[in-house]
């Protein structure tokens, strides 16, 4: 069940809030169109509904507030690993 992330379209929910940000998505429907997640089974829908409205991820029994930063962060942490190997 897809509850930090659209398993049938194997997309996170960090990622697609990401995407989101970057192309200015405040619509839910708009989102599923232009990038698939929620077509499958739909049940990880209404949990990324609720993170995009709450930044809340529901993992397990809790709930885990992801702060804005977060996905920058991870974005530039990966910049960094790929800048690093291009080095050596
Ligand atoms: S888990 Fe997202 S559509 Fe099935």
């Amino acid at each position: 069940m897809g509850t930090t992330r659209c398993d049938c379209k194997n997309l996170s929910f960090l990622g697609l809030r990401s995407y989101a940000q970057r192309h200015g998505i405040s619509d839910i429907q708009e989102l599923i169109r232009q990038t698939g997640c929620c077509t499958g089974c739909g049940t990880c829908r209404p949990h990324l509904e609720e993170f995009l409205r709450t930044g809340k991820l529901k993992v397990g029994d809790q709930s885990i507030q992801i702060p804005d930063w977060d996905v920058r962060d991870l974005s530039l942490s990966r910049l960094r690993m790929k800048r690093r190997q291009d080095r050596n």
